[in-house]
């Protein structure tokens, strides 16, 4: 008799910002006079910006002509776009990263959840904590997590590496040597970020233990300050140890567009095997590509154009990052985050718990944020806003928390 996947079976409850998404249809359809604000998932608000609209516009013009008319794009991307990719995001910041390792995707959350396929089952994680959850669960889908333990909110093989206020959220380097070490930086949820000599630590340490660092820099665009590294290539050994994620979702609005790609740096290798062609194998078998007017928008995304109206574009999530940042404080809470990361980071208040602040902030305020502890066992009695709502909804959400 066919059977479920029993490691499916293991993962508890829902995805959290489906239950997040839950509890707020539940809500609303309870309180239908409710006005309701998300600061909940990071999802932009604000419209594709024009140089974006103008190049999907012209693809979709080439498409319906028989001339310039495109079927099924290169698995791993179109040149354009990939030798585009390498040029601004590494070139131009002297990192080695050549057009031939670019791996062209339809996000950075797929890539995120997939890229544990190319390594053994036997392969030991370690995981910032709080984390974004599609690291873990999807080590458990592919059955390397172990058991969960309801009791601490852990699995059995997973090394969490727990990133607190005393370090300034930073994770420190683990007692157990793992075999794939997650970072990502500016981070999700917490906002917090590292200098380019702590990644450089990090670097170091993957190459001298044999681990492989999956480095997702989804939010490389918010950066704001001074020796915070952009790419994990910025470091010295990272071509032999990293590879990096990148999304086109948060710095250029495209949620709901997807394009994101994988950097896989030739030479890496795990145990003598090189890693670029297992993904290249991967992609072949089971992608057929990011859609051709998605690549041409994301190739717009680097005119001097694109780059213009996209730094307008974070410029307004980090208003309304400063915005949360600095109402929070003056009414008390405890905040960090905001400031390279359109993420706020606060501590709950009178030791509430994470789900417990969900819930007031829901009934009293009709605002909705992502409790802490949805991330990890550290992210208890934490709570994380997103800036990635419009202004006038920001302003009145951090009105009415501060009236609660
Ligand atoms: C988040 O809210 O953490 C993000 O939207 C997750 C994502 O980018 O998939």
């Amino acid at each position: 008799m066919v059977r479920a996947n029993e490691d499916y079976l293991k993962l508890p409850g829902s995805y959290l910002f489906s239950t997040v998404a839950r509890k707020q249809r539940e809500y609303a359809a309870a309180h239908p006079e409710a006005k309701i604000i998300r600061l909940s998932i990071g999802d932009v608000t604000q419209p594709l910006a024009p140089v974006i609209v103008e190049a999907l516009h012209r693809a979709v013009d080439e498409m319906a002509q028989t001339e310039t008319f495109r079927g099924y794009a290169p698995d791993l991307g179109y040149a354009f776009l990939r030798n585009t990719v390498a040029e601004h995001d590494y070139k131009a910041r002297g990192c080695e990263i050549s057009a031939d390792e670019i791996f062209i995707s339809d996000g950075a959350k797929g890539d995120c959840g997939n890229i544990q396929e190319i390594f053994a089952k036997e392969c030991k994680v370690a995981v910032c904590d709080p984390v974004y959850p599609v690291y873990v669960d999807t080590n458990v889908m592919a059955g390397r997590a172990g058991n969960y333990d309801a009791q601490s909110g852990t699995w059995s093989e997973v090394i969490y590496m727990p990133c607190t206020a005393e370090y300034g959220f930073a994770p420190q380097l683990p007692k157990e040597v793992p075999d794939i070490i997650y970072l990502c930086f500016p981070n999700n949820p917490t906002g917090a970020t590292i200098t380019k000599e702590q990644l450089q630590a990090w670097v170091d340490y993957a190459n001298q233990n044999g681990a492989v660092i999956i480095y997702d820099a989804a939010y490389e665009a918010y950066i704001s300050e001074e020796d915070v590294p952009h790419s994990i290539y910025e470091c010295e050994g990272a071509r032999e140890c990293a590879i990096e994620i990148r999304s086109f979702s948060k710095n250029a609005g495209f949620t709901g567009v997807r394009l994101g790609y994988t950097v896989i740096p030739k030479g890496l290798k795990a145990d003598g095997t090189e890693l670029h062609g297992l993904w290249a194998r991967r992609h072949g078998t089971k992608y057929n590509g990011a859609p051709y007017i998605v690549q041409r928008a994301g190739e717009a995304v680097y005119t001097a154009e694109g780059q213009a109206q996209l730094k307008e574009q974070v410029a307004y999530y980090m208003k309304n990052a400063a915005y949360i940042r600095q109402g929070l404080a003056e009414a008390g809470y405890t905040v960090s985050g905001g400031v390279n990361a359109p993420y706020i980071w606060l501590q709950t208040p009178e030791g509430m718990s994470s789900w417990d602040f969900f819930d007031r902030l829901l009934e009293k305020a009709n605002v909705v944020g992502t409790p802490g502890s949805g991330f990890g066992p550290s992210g208890e009695h934490y709570f994380r806003l997103t800036a990635f709502g419009r202004y006038e909804d920001t302003v009145e959400a951090i009105r009415r928390i501060r009236e609660m």
